[in-house]
């Protein structure tokens, strides 16, 4: 995947990035005339020209009818966008599933989606039917959001969403959630900020030994240190069958 991307190929892309930044500058500028008016082609873009000229009255915008429309919202779409990102950290999902939006504008409570935390060994991800228990009440026009598209159609089929797992320790190791969540640990102990990310990635997490040893997340000295430092059980048995 484009991870390695060369520094060479980001300053051109960087440079045609400002070029076609300047061309908007002139071309919505308050010089621009009626005849130029910037069109919206989509609901989004809509949403998009609207914020614009909410900032600068003299920008001339037409949105046509089926584009004028209260969702998705301007948040939502650039939240859709963002979580496809192909060079923002973390995998890609099979639907742009935002966090920061479902979580953090919604505020929505992290257990309503991963109900097995406070219970069970996995924190698990939600169903479909649990998404469409919104989604399908939603108005027509938000299906011209790729991701419900995608959402509608493995409802369809009955099918379940192939997610990209994030966070995956080794079969022989032992990790319970409802341990950890029910000793008073918030979610963003271990996963980071995930109501502000729109795609999720797994934050790092360094913890140094006193000989100056480095231990990443999800690493056995990860686990150690926090236990170490809680009074939690260091017991090879603990964590490993
Ligand atoms: C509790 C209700 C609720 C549930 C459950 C829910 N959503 Fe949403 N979803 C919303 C709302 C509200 C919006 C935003 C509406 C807006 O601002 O336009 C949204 C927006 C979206 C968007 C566009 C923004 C983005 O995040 O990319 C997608 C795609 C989406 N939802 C997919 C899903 C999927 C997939 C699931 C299941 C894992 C799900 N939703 C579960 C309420 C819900
Ligand atoms: C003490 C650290 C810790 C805390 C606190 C924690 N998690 Fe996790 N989480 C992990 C680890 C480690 C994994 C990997 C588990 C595995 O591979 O078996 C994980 C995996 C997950 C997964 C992947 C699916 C799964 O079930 O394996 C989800 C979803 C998740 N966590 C959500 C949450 C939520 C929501 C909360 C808060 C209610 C939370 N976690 C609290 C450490 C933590
Ligand atoms: C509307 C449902 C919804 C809500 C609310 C929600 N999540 Fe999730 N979560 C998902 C879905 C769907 C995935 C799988 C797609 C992805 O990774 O983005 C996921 C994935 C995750 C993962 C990664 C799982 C893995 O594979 O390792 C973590 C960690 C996680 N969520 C934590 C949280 C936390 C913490 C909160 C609250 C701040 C939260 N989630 C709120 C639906 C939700
Ligand atoms: C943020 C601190 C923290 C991290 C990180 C952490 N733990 Fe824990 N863990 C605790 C504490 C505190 C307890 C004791 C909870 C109690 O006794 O109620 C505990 C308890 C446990 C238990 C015993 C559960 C039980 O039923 O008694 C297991 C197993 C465990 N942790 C495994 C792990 C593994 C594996 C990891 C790393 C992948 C890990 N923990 C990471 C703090 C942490
Ligand atoms: C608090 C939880 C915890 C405790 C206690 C623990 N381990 Fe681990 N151990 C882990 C985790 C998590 C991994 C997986 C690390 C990884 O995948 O990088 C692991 C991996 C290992 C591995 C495999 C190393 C490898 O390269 O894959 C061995 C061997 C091991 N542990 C032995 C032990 C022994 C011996 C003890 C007791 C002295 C012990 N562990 C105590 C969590 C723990």
């Amino acid at each position: 995947m484009g991870t390695h991307r060369s520094p060479r190929r980001s300053v051109v892309i960087l440079a045609a990035a400002a070029l076609a930044l300047t061309w908007t500058v002139i071309a919505t500028g308050p010089h621009a005339s009626a005849s130029s008016a910037r069109r919206a082609g989509s609901i989004c873009e809509a949403q998009e020209l609207k914020a614009l000229a909410a900032a600068d009255p003299h920008l001339a915008i037409e949105i046509p009818e089926e584009f004028d429309k209260e969702f998705p919202t301007l948040e939502a779409c650039r939240s859709h966008d963002a979580a496809w990102d192909p060079e923002a950290e973390g995998p890609l999902q099979p639907i742009p599933f935002s966090h920061k939006h479902h979580a953090g504008l919604w505020e929505m409570d992290c257990q309503y989606c991963h109900s097995g935390t406070d219970r069970s060994r996995a924190a698990g991800v939600p169903s479909v039917e649990l998404c469409m228990g919104c989604h399908e009440n939603f108005p027509k026009e938000y299906d011209s959001l790729e991701g419900i598209q995608i959402l509608k159609q493995y409802w369809a089929e009955q099918k379940s969403i192939p997610w990209v797992q994030v966070h995956r320790l080794p079969e022989h190791v032992k990790f319970q959630h409802q341990a950890h969540v029910r000793a008073g640990f918030d979610c963003q102990t271990c996963h980071g900020p995930v109501e502000a990310m729109d795609k999720l990635y797994m934050t790092p997490d360094t913890k140094w030994w006193q000989y100056g040893l480095p231990t990443q997340k999800l690493e056995m000295g990860w686990c150690i240190m926090c236990h170490r430092d809680n009074g939690a059980s260091q017991d090879c048995l603990t964590c490993h069958y």
